[in-house]
C-alpha cells in the first residue's frame, strides 16, 4: 500500500522562484526567507518521497479563463513550466505518476464522487513549481514525481473549506488503496494573507495566518467551516487560496505531527509561511 507520509503548507510568491532562478537568495531581502526555508529543504532531503501530489491554483496559465474547473487533476508523464509572460523558469520538467493518478482519478470519482476533471495536458505554473523550489533548492531534475491537482480559487465561487478538508480525506484513503509502496508527500499551497489589487493591496494579518495554521493543526473541521467571506475580509483576497492547505490537512488523517513553521514578511506582497506536518502521532511514526 502506498502511504501518505507527510504534508507541507507553503506559500507560492512567484518572486520567490525569480529569486531562486537569478541566484539572488544571498541579498540582503531575501537572505533571511531562504535562511528560514533551510529546514524544509532538509526535511525534504532526508523525508525522499517517490511522489509528491501538489495541491495549487493555476493563475490562468494552463487553462486561462475561459474553462475554469473546479479540481483538476494531472494524469500526464511530465509537465512541463509555464510561460507565465516572462519565458518559462528554468526549473526541471515535472515527471508525472500517470499510473498513480489515473488510480486516485478512479477512486475519487467512482467511490467519493468527487467530479474532478482529468487533464492530460498541462503547463505547471508558480503555483506549482516554486513550492518544488522552496523545498527542492535547484536540482537538475524533481527528486520525485509530482501529480498536480488544481483548485479554482481565481474565480468565484471557489469550492468551500469543507469541500477541500473532505478532498483531502479522499484522497488519503485513494492513496492508501493502490498496491505500490510508494511515499506520498502532499502539498497545500497559496496564501497565506495577501491581495495583489485595489486600495487594500499589499495587506498582511499576521494573527490571521498564525491562527489559521493552529486551527490547521489542531482543529481542521473548525477551520473547514470558515466562510469564504472571513479570509477575504481578513486575509485579503488573494487569501482564500488558503482553503488549499485544508486538502493537505485532510490527506494526512486525524492526528498529525507539526515538524516546523515559519512566517516571513516580507516577500512581495504576501506574508510568506510554511508548515510541515506528518502523518499520525510521534508514537505512531
Ligand atoms: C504573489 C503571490 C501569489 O500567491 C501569486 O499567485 C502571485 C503573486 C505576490 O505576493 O506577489
Ligand atoms: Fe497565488
Amino acid at each position: 500500500m502506498a502511504r501518505i507520509v507527510g504534508g507541507v503548507g507553503t506559500s507560492h510568491v512567484p518572486a520567490v522562484g525569480a529569486a531562486i532562478d537569478n541566484g539572488r537568495q544571498g541579498e540582503a531581502y531575501w537572505a533571511p526567507y531562504f535562511a528560514k526555508t533551510e529546514p524544509a529543504r532538509a526535511w525534504m532531503a532526508e523525508t525522499k518521497p517517490d511522489v509528491c501530489l501538489v495541491v495549487y491554483n493555476d493563475h490562468a496559465d494552463a487553462f486561462s479563463l475561459e474553462i475554469i474547473p473546479t479540481f483538476a487533476l494531472g494524469v500526464a508523464p511530465r509537465f512541463p513550466p509555464a510561460d507565465e509572460g516572462y519565458g518559462p523558469r528554468r526549473v526541471p520538467v515535472a515527471e508525472g505518476h500517470p499510473e498513480l493518478a489515473w488510480h486516485l482519478a478512479e477512486r475519487l470519482i467512482l467511490d467519493d464522487e468527487f467530479d474532478l476533471t482529468i487533464v492530460n495536458d498541462m503547463p505547471i505554473d508558480h503555483g506549482c513549481t516554486v513550492p518544488l523550489s522552496v523545498t527542492c533548492g535547484q536540482p537538475e531534475a524533481w527528486p520525485f514525481r509530482v501529480i498536480p491537482l488544481c483548485v479554482n480559487v481565481i474565480q468565484y465561487p471557489p469550492p468551500t473549506g469543507r469541500r477541500c478538508l473532505a478532498l483531502g480525506r479522499a484522497i488519503r484513503r485513494a492513496v492508501e488503496s493502490w498496491p505500490g509502496d510508494e511515499r506520498v508527500v502532499v502539498f497545500g499551497t497559496g496564501g497565506m494573507s495577501h491581495q495583489l489589487q485595489g486600495e487594500r493591496a499589499g495587506l498582511v494579518n499576521l494573527p490571521f495566518d498564525t491562527a489559521f495554521m493552529d486551527a490547521l493543526v489542531a482543529d481542521p473541521d473548525a477551520q473547514a467551516q470558515v466562510p469564504h467571506a472571513t479570509y477575504l475580509r481578513e486575509a485579503g483576497s488573494e487569501g482564500i487560496e488558503l482553503v488549499m492547505w485544508l486538502i493537505m490537512r485532510g490527506a494526512l488523517g486525524d492526528a498529525v505531527t507539526e515538524r516546523y513553521r515559519l512566517n516571513h514578511v516580507p516577500t512581495s506582497n504576501t506574508s510568506n509561511g510554511l508548515i510541515i506536518l506528518e502523518s499520525g502521532p510521534p508514537a505512531d511514526r
